[in-house]
């Protein structure tokens, strides 16, 4: 333990020397309280997992948390496995409703993993971070050998966990986000032990050479924000209105004491450094508000109401490009509490400096090698390319003309550099070799992305469409990181209802034997939004759906619709 708070610390003092860039971003993810298991799941433990895969050299093994539920498992039903990411699973086990939802229709087994160095499942223990030595068994790979010798394991007699799958039990992989990746990469590197994944939000090419402009994710952020009647100049204009009030006297009492946010006491404002940390602390309720733009409310990452972008909108809608510094600060401010202080806690404050008290976008500094993973991961083999340009891409600041890999690398050195991290310890194109930036050899893959999802400019685009093959690149209009996996909701635009119930139809053939018929895909329906009390729907397939109605096919729409939805052959 003590090893992780050393490093932490590090971490935290080398990354405020570029404080200006966002490059280590997390994908999603808060730290979870593990007195707070769900219900729904047993865990159970798989502890004789291969430490290295590749290699008969090495026999250590370690203990990988595993999380399921056999309630609606009948023999000859699919295994619905997740693919677990960079983080504690019982936030994927919350944020998966879907396939508890799904279980009962396909007599199926629902099975969480734990992946290698994140909440339980410490290969090393407190240790796990300590080394190099010990963290490099942190990748991807890896990770996806440990899901395939689980499920391998599974179909054995007298296995580890002591229940035996038929030899011929399909298994279609889930995942959102990075497990997105992981998914569809585990269909693509285990074709046979995985009939088809189901890949949520995957930023799949957002890397060095995929063709991805590293400005799309806050391009695509700003969009969600005008597109919800946000005046653009307002943002655009607030973070200079900060530097700004940082630099004067006036202007720095007017931000330490005013009415909208209090500053915690051990961070005011003293000079313009610390204005650009109010920015970044702004800047990230911007973005996270995108990303869980969800139309009920939600506790994923902080308690939010439902479509909370349209409601930081309505403190961002006055009209006009003539507004004080103050006024702008102000907006900005009161739209970044709907993400930090929904609740209105009294005397709630805002401690900007993460080098203080984490970061408080993903519920403070969790102290525990979670929070080394993900930039870990960042900084071996998925080297994530991203930045703001300002100007007409979107309403941050410019952080696109620095080089990126060189921020990125000197941010790698100041987390991982004490313990011997430099740049041949990474690969900017590790992903690219692994695993390709095309899908010409790859089958069974549903890739959905949500419109208003910063991170769906990361994924692959309609022109890797095969229906032949089962490829299916869908993207949703109305949904945000990956909703189509969450619990299905009364709220639920129709748009993720239909892409759903689209889905199922494809995972149905996947998982029968006998299905010869290529499922094809209707275009969704054009967007509409219930006016209703939210409420989960459990056990609600097919939500009113059918084949017939599911699609919209005049041409008149479908224009009017192409720039949110790309067409599937
Ligand atoms: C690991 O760290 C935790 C939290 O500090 C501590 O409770 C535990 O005893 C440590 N385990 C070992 C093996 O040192
Ligand atoms: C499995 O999930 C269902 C639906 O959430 C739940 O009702 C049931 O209790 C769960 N079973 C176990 C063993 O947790
Ligand atoms: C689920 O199991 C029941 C009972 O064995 C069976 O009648 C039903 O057809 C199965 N459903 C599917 C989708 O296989
Ligand atoms: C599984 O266990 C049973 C009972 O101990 C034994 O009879 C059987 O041979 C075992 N099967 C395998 C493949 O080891
Ligand atoms: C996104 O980027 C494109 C190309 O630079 C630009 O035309 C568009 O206005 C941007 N969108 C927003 C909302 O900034
Ligand atoms: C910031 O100060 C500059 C220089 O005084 C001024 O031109 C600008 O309008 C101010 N506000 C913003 C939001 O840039
Ligand atoms: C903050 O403003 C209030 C009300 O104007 C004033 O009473 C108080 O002295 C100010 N505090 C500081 C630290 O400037
Ligand atoms: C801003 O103030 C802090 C705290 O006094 C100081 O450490 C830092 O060097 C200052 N930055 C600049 C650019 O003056
Ligand atoms: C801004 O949004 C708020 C809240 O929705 C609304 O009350 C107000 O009328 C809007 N103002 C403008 C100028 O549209
Ligand atoms: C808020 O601060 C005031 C004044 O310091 C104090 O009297 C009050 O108890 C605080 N409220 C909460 C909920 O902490
Ligand atoms: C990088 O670290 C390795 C040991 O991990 C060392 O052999 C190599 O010389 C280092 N390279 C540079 C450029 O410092």
């Amino acid at each position: 333990m003590r090893r992780f708070i050393v490093l932490a610390a590090l971490f935290l003092t080398v990354l405020a020397s570029s404080r200006r860039h966002r490059l280590l971003r997390k994908l999603l993810q808060k730290p979870v309280n593990y007195d707070d298991a769900p219900s729904n799941v047993e865990t159970v433990w798989y502890t004789n997992m291969r430490l290295d895969h590749f290699t008969w050299g090495d026999t250590r093994t370690f203990d990988m948390r595993v999380m399921w539920n056999n309630t609606f498992y009948k023999p000859g039903g699919p295994i619905f496995f997740y693919t677990g990411n960079e983080g504690a699973l019982e936030s994927f086990v919350t944020a998966t409703g879907i396939m508890f939802d799904l279980a009962p229709q396909f007599n199926a087994s629902i099975i969480f993993a734990e992946h290698r160095f994140y909440g339980k499942t410490m290969p090393f223990g407190n240790d796990s971070y300590a080394t190099l030595a010990n963290v490099g068994y942190l990748t991807s790979e890896q990770a996806l050998a440990d899901y395939a010798e689980l499920l391998t394991d599974l179909k054995r007699e007298n296995n580890t966990l002591g229940k035996t799958f038929p030899a011929n039990t399909r298994v279609i992989s889930f995942g959102g986000s990075y497990g997105g990746m992981l998914s569809a990469w585990f269909r693509q590197k285990y074709p046979h032990l995985v009939q088809g994944a189901w890949a949520g939000s995957a930023p799949l090419i957002y890397m060095h050479g995929g063709g991805v402009d590293p400005g799309v994710f806050d391009n695509i952020t700003s969009r969600t924000y005008v597109d919800n009647g946000c005046n653009r100049f307002i943002l655009a204009n607030a973070w200079n209105a900060v530097l700004n009030l940082s630099n004067t006297d006036t202007g720095r009492a007017w931000l330490n004491n005013n009415t909208i946010f209090t500053l915690d006491k051990r961070t005011p404002i003293r000079n313009q450094t610390d204005g650009w940390n109010l920015n970044a602390f702004m800047r990230e309720a911007i973005e996270y508000m995108a990303m869980v733009d969800y139309p009920y409310p939600t506790g994923f990452l902080e308690p939010l109401p439902s479509w909370p972008v349209k409601v930081a909108c309505g403190f961002m809608n006055a009209t006009g490009t003539t507004f004080s510094d103050q006024e702008l600060v102000s907006m900005v401010a009161q739209a970044s509490n709907v993400y930090y202080n929904y609740n209105n806690v009294a005397n709630a404050t805002w401690c900007i400096d993460f080098t203080v008290c984490g970061d408080q976008g993903t519920g403070g500094l969790g102290g525990g090698g979670d929070d080394l993973g993900w930039p870990w991961q960042e900084c071996s083999e998925i080297v994530m390319a991203m930045c703001a340009s300002g100007g007409a891409n979107d309403v941050f600041w410019s952080e696109c003309g620095d080089d990126i890999y060189q921020v990125l690398q000197d941010q790698c050195v100041g987390i991982f550099g004490n313990i011997g991290w430099n740049a041949s310890n990474w690969d900017i194109d590790a992903v690219k070799t692994l695993y390709g930036y095309d899908l010409s050899g790859s089958s069974n893959l549903i890739l959905t992305q949500g419109h208003l999802d910063p991170w769906s400019g990361g994924g692959y685009k309609a022109d890797q469409n095969n229906v032949a093959r089962g490829i299916y690149v869908l993207e949703i209009p109305g949904s945000a990181h990956h909703l189509d996996l969450r619990q299905p909701n009364t709220c639920d635009p129709n748009t993720v209802t239909n892409a759903r119930f689209q889905i199922i139809e494809i995972l149905k053939c996947w998982v029968n034997e006998n299905c010869d018929t290529i499922p094809v895909i209707d275009a969704l329906p054009s967007i509409s939004i219930p006016n209703t009390e939210c409420k989960d729907i459990v056990g609600g397939y097919p939500w009113g759906q059918s084949k017939q109605n599911s699609g919209i096919r005049t041409s008149v729409v479908l224009a009017f619709f192409s720039a949110i939805f790309y067409s599937i052959l």
